[in-house]
């Protein structure tokens, strides 16, 4: 670095500042992710400047009663799981950022909510700084017909992009990816935390200066090559993450920040050959192929967001060959998993000291509601003692440290989704039961600990 300019240490994923280099992270726990760079004061300042819009003049503060807003001004994409995870559509001059690994469909989604905008006569600015025009043609060919509204552009400086949206008055803009724009007055490289930093803020002031809604895309790095959209997280109004593998085809869209509307809503695609699709019953995709008599598989329901979701978790127990026990868990918690297990050993006297126990999730989801913990045990007891649970059983509830079962939200939904999908009973908290006793026709069994549950295998 030059001298006589200032510079400071910045962590890349999460934009931790320091003045010395440190080995891991106080703030994200990574390691190796500090990088030198000229902290923000040398160039001017940009980020979190939205306040200052009013130029210099003295604020007024106003009443809550005086403002005013208008309801209904949403724009809605119709993709409907997007539409969700948005709290309704898209909020005008809004920004929103769209996080995920590389190839994981954030460019597609984002060419899909371009072409459902324009059909509907709305103008947008597509700004890639990652692809050339023909290949942004090219992955347009593959999802459908576009009309003249989309207009492209191949940019990266942050100062031509704000001359052309000026210019041009699209009413959405994407940005593709942060990580690529540059920022003339900032000196570190693009994908830096500074430049990240500062262009996000000059996104900002044009997008609520000009009453702009945009969506910028955020890769996820590990090796922290990139600064990582958590950076920005606290300056962009929703944050949307993309989950999945790449090589399974359902991806989950999920909203972790949201300033107007719920967070941990989700929204599910399947990835094709043109494009995403919206999956709109995730339940019965999810227990698609489910092995009906084999022991370890047991259905569960958990909740997210608003929308109940019926997936499959199967467990493997079998004795361990070599001293220490083996436990591994996808989709679950491994701590939460380990714990449910001790209770089982020592509430429910079962000896699971000597196995290895591995704990799925299937079809690529993550859960972390408590309301699957009576799933987990049931999974590993059928496992272990090797005995079928009825598959048109649905287990949930929570499990305490004494192995009593504790009641959870939403019983009602839950058992509606049971029912909606063809199944006759519920293993469920008898806490829950009475306000739901005689609704339904699907059979409800209230169990209050573990071994009354375990009873039913
Ligand atoms: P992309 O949107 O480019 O990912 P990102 O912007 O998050 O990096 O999606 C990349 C993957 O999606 C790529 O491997 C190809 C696949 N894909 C399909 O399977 N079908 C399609 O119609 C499209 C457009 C992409
Ligand atoms: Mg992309």
């Amino acid at each position: 670095m030059a001298k006589g300019k200032k510079t400071a240490f910045f962590c890349q994923n999460c934009g931790y500042e320091s003045s010395k280099w440190m080995g891991q992270c106080p703030g994200c726990r990574e390691w190796n992710t500090f990088v030198e760079e000229p902290t923000a004061s040398c160039g001017k300042s940009v980020s979190g400047s939205v306040s200052r819009s009013n130029g210099g003049n003295r604020s007024e503060p106003v009443q809550l009663s005086h403002i005013q807003i208008q309801e209904d001004d949403r724009v809605r994409t119709e993709i409907e799981e997007l539409d969700r995870v948005l709290g309704g559509g898209i909020v005008p001059g809004s920004m929103v950022l769209v996080g995920g690994d590389p190839g994981i469909g954030k460019s597609t989604l984002l060419l899909q909510v371009c072409r459902e905008l324009t059909l509907r006569q709305h103008k947008v600015l597509y700004i890639s700084g990652e692809e050339s025009l023909r290949q942004i043609k090219l992955r347009a060919s593959r999802i459908g017909e576009f009309n003249d509204q989309l207009l492209l552009l191949c940019e990266t400086n942050l100062e031509l992009i704000r001359s052309t949206i000026e210019r041009t008055k699209p009413e959405t803009v994407i940005i593709d990816s942060i990580q690529t724009m540059y920022n003339e007055e900032v000196s570190s490289a693009p994908g830096s935390v500074s430049q990240v930093r500062e262009s996000t803020g000059v996104l900002m002031q044009i997008a609520k200066g000009m009453g702009i809604s945009m969506f910028i895309v955020g890769h996820v790095t590990k090796d922290g090559s990139v600064a990582g959209p958590r950076v920005l997280e606290h300056m962009v109004d929703t944050v949307l993450y993309f989950e999945g593998d790449r090589q399974v085809a359902y991806r989950i869209l999920r909203s972790v920040k949201n300033r107007f509307g719920s967070t941990n809503e989700i929204g599910v695609f399947e990835m094709q050959e043109k494009g995403l699709i919206e999956v709109k019953n995730p339940s019965q995709v999810m227990l698609n192929g489910r092995p009906t008599d084999a022991s370890g598989s047991v259905v569960v329901c958990s909740i997210e967001g608003t929308r109940p979701i019926l997936i499959e978790i199967q467990a493997l127990v079998t004795r361990t060959n070599f001293g220490l026990p083996r436990r591994t868990s996808v989709g679950i918690d491994y701590n939460r998993v380990n714990l449910l297990m001790a209770v089982l050993e020592k509430r429910a006297g079962l000896h699971l000291g000597d196995c290895d126990a591995y704990v799925n999730l299937a079809g690529g989801m993550k859960l972390g509601e408590p309301a699957i913990d009576l799933g987990v045990v049931m999974a590993v007891v059928s496992s272990f003692k090797n005995k079928v649970l009825d598959p048109g059983i649905l287990i949930f509830g929570e499990v305490g440290l004494s192995g009593e079962v504790r009641g959870v939200s939403m019983a009602e939904n839950r058992v509606r989704e049971a029912e909606k999908l063809g199944f006759t009973a519920c293993i469920m908290p008898k806490a829950n039961i009475e306000s739901i006793q005689g609704k339904y026709k699907i059979r409800l069994i209230g169990v209050a600990n573990i071994k009354e549950a375990m009873g039913y295998l």
